[in-house]
């Protein structure tokens, strides 16, 4: 099993860079991209972008099963049609450890997107696996999750995490 990443936590400046297209999916995206399965199983959680490792290219590897076993490599994806139907559910992140907070997202979404062979796919995600998509291609845009609530509370997450982090020092 490779070794895992060091996620980036919130309020890093560096989780509001925006990523840059993956140019070639060569043996370094499906190196970095085990190594980003690793890390995201490792941590519990259903889906890790690049840029919450400080890479900053457009690549997501989610895994929403049950068992575990169904991880989902997507370089470059982009967003071509989303239902406008929509649905607040309870949002959580890897770079922002302990806190859930409700978010909206279109219930639907039609994804294109390279896969680990070089693949071009089409993805149809419903539900959490739409969730989880958006929310992953939020980090690629430089977006975290608390930044669609109010300021006051996304102020109260922001002071929180610093006093954990320097806790932890
Ligand atoms: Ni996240």
């Amino acid at each position: 099993m490779p070794s895992t990443l060091e996620i980036l936590r919130y309020p890093d400046a560096r989780l509001h860079t925006v990523a840059k297209p993956v140019a070639a999916v060569d043996q370094r995206i499906r190196d970095l991209s085990q190594a980003m399965l690793a890390t995201m199983y490792d941590a519990n959680g259903i889906g890790l972008a690049a840029t919450q490792v400080n890479v900053h290219e457009r690549l997501i590897v989610i895994d929403v099963s049950e068992e575990r076993n169904e991880p989902l490599v997507i370089v470059n994806p982009s967003i071509v049609w989303a239902s406008d139907e929509k649905h607040v559910g309870d949002e959580g992140c890897l770079s922002v450890p302990g806190i859930y907070d409700g978010v909206e997202r279109a219930v639907e979404v039609h994804v294109d997107y390279t896969d680990a062979q070089g693949q071009a796919q089409t993805l149809k995600a419903t539900d959490l696996l739409a969730v989880c998509i958006q929310h992953e291609m939020d980090h690629l845009m430089g977006k975290v999750f608390v930044e669609y609530l109010s300021p006051l509370k996304r102020n109260r997450i922001k002071t929180k995490l610093q006093k954990q982090l320097r806790e932890e020092r």
